[in-house]
Order: C-alpha cells, then structure tokens, then sequence
C-alpha cells in the first residue's frame, strides 16, 4: 500500500508499507536466521547484565522471553538479509544498537567477506564475544555527561570471513563516531535510543563522518510517534544530497518475533528496489 506523510507547508512524502518480496523470497533468510538463533542457548550473561548501564535493552518484559523460538513470520533482520544478497556485492555493515547480539550474529552468520560495526554503550556480550576471534582494543575517554562510566573503546574480531569492530560507546559522543572515519557503510540499522533527538543526531554524524557509501540502505527500528516525525524529517533534509529512492514504513516483527507485537520499522534507500 502506499501511503502519504502530509506537514503543514511542506510536500507531502509518499512511502510504502510493505517491502516487495514475496513469501519465497524471504524463504531462505528465514531458514539461515532461525538455524542461527537456535544455535545458541541463551543470550543472556547475568554477570554483563549487573555491570551494564541499559540491562543491553532488554526490558524485564522482554527478558523471559529472550530466547524463545522466534516463529517463522518474517522479522526486520530476514529483511535486511535479502536485501544485503540482493542489493549489494559486498557489504559493510553497521548496527548502532547491538544489544546482546540477537539481529548481530543473524547476519554475521548470514554474510560473508563482509565488515561489520556495532556500536553500543555497553560492552560486547560476552555470548557474542565467545562466539568470535578477538583482535586489538583501543580505548578514550567517554564524556564526563554520558551515563557510561567506563571509558570507550573499539574492539576487532573476526568471525570466519568476516571482521567486526565493536564500539562500546555512548551515541552522543561525536568522537565515537570519529573513530568510524573511512567506513563507507551500505546497510545501517539504528535501533539504540529510541527518541527523535537520538536518530536526529545519529544521521548527523553519518553525515559529519562521511560514513555512507554511494549506494545504501537505512533501517530504522520502533519508528513510533515522534519517532516518525525525525523520519521524515531526515528524508526531507538529506532528500537534495543523497536522493532518496526508496522509502518503507514496515509493521513487521523483531528481536523476539512471535513473542511481542510487531515493530514499526523505517526504511530508505538511495537506489530503487
Ligand atoms: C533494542 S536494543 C538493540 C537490539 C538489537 N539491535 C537487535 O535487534 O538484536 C537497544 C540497544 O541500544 C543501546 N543503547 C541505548 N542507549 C545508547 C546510547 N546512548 N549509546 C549507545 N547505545 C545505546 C542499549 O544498550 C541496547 O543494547
């Protein structure tokens, strides 16, 4: 269905609602995703969790359902692994919002020969990490104001053909972002802070950075209220430099599939599906 944003004074913004893959498309991406999410038992790392400043975003509602079979009805991360196959030779991943790895590890698993980032204000779960070749670590120091009390730091790993540079950072910290400086990322999902100031300020470093390739991809999660309004907002700013193609507004599941309702999820590219 397509659908029109209307704001005073202003063009009105036309998207779509659903994503134009059928069943059989999302077939395999479904298959890869569910055997990697059953290949690992729990998420969840007590001892991580009392140390974290955002309990990794996992809400109490959430945390008894974390490692539930997650259905087979499609979820954000079969989305972005069709579209990584489909769209692009070879990607360079970057995930702001990481959590315990959930959406992380489906596409490390899915992808090959490709760089990943993430970028989180806690430290690396260790479930993930044990999963992965850890490399270097480097550290700074995180601003006085974050709500991280630890320095930052970005840590390397490999994951068979993959690399992984992990930042555990706070999102308002510009030089967090610095340290990205030379990625060109094609497909970037935003799922940390979930406010319009938040996804505002993100896309202001992808740009300050100059962290997006040529052709890309953007996923946005829990576009809900305002959270749409910074949407289209960013659409119409960025429009005359990045010449937006495509723009999705999903209903579609998440992190823990069948066990919660579906998610709002942007969507936009620079290229048309
Ligand atoms: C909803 S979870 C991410 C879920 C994950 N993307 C997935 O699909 O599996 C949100 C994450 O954002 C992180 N986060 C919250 N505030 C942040 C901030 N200021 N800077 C960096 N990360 C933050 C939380 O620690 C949490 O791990």
């Amino acid at each position: 269905m397509i659908k029109t944003w209307k704001s005073l004074f202003r063009e009105p913004i036309t998207y779509k609602t659903e994503v134009p893959f059928s069943q059989e498309d999302l077939a395999e991406p479904i298959r890869l995703n569910r055997a990697t999410l059953q290949s690992v038992d729990n998420w969840i790392d007590e001892e991580a969790f009392a140390r974290s400043y955002f309990q990794y975003g996992v809400p109490g509602f959430l945390k008894p359902v974390i490692n539930q079979p997650i259905g087979y009805a499609p979820t954000y991360t079969d989305v972005m692994v069709l579209l990584a196959k489909r769209y692009f030779q070879k990607i360079n991943y970057l995930e702001i919002g990481v959590s315990v790895g959930k959406n992380f590890f489906q596409l490390l698993n899915a992808l090959d020969n490709t760089q990943f980032s993430a970028f989180d204000i806690e430290e690396i779960n260790p479930v993930l990490a044990r999963r992965l070749s850890a490399g270097t670590r480097t550290e700074w120091d995180t601003p006085g104001k974050s709500i991280k009390k630890n320095k930052s730091s970005l840590s390397q790993f490999t994951y068979k053909t993959n690399t992984v540079n992990y930042i555990s950072g706070d999102v308002w910290d510009a030089n967090s972002w610095a340290k990205m400086e030379g990625n060109k990322f094609n497909l970037v999902f935003s799922d940390a802070l979930h406010t319009p100031e938040a996804i505002l300020f993100e896309f202001e470093m992808l740009v300050k950075y100059g962290l997006l390739a040529d052709r890309f991809i953007i996923v946005w999660d829990d576009l809900v209220g305002k959270m749409q309004h910074s949407f289209f907002k960013i659409i119409r700013k960025y429009n005359k430099v990045y010449q937006i193609k495509d723009i999705y507004l999903l209903e579609i599941n998440g992190w823990v599939g069948k066990n919660e309702g579906p998610h709002s999820v942007g969507l936009i590219s620079n290229f048309a599906f």
